[in-house]
């Protein structure tokens, strides 16, 4: 049976290709889905999502938890403000792995705390977009594990 994984994008990453990219790259958000399913193991699929909402990322998780495998998200900017997304992905069984296209650590201090990084069994930041597929092969593993 095919398993899907959940990729959530979250606020402003609509604009990827677009904003800033000598932080963020050329890369569009196209192209992350299709990075992100070249990464898949046989017998998965992907499920690509953004929002700029928080509760529209928090409406996908909980359907994650009857539909999806696992979770890799870039939660953008509400990596460094949302308990609320924390408490959702809480409230999810199966791996969680957080991406970040920049190095978080490298820049403005406020980015440097994450309340996702208290549930995902993996972070990657500083990888560019290559970041999630080294997620989305993680959460493979871990799940055939
Ligand atoms: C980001 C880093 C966040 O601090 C920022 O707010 C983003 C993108 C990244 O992918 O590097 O929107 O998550």
């Amino acid at each position: 049976m095919t398993q899907t994984i959940l990729l959530l994008n979250g606020p402003n990453l609509n604009l990827l290709g677009q904003r800033q990219p000598e932080i963020y790259g050329h890369e569009t958000l196209e192209d992350v889905a299709r990075i992100a399913r070249d990464a898949m193991a046989p017998g998965f699929d992907l499920r690509a999502e953004q929002s700029n909402h928080e509760g529209q990322l928090i409406d996908w998780i909980h359907e994650a938890r009857h539909g999806a495998c696992g979770i890799v998200m870039n939660p953008g900017a509400f990596t460094h403000t949302s308990v609320a997304i924390l408490d959702a992905l809480n409230a999810f069984e199966g791996p969680v792995m957080e991406v970040h296209i920049s190095n978080v650590h490298k820049r403005e201090s406020f980015r440097h705390h994450s309340y996702v990084s208290l549930r995902a069994d993996g972070v990657i930041a500083g990888l560019g977009v290559e970041g999630y597929a080294a997620a989305v092969r993680r959460i493979c593993q871990l799940v055939t594990a």
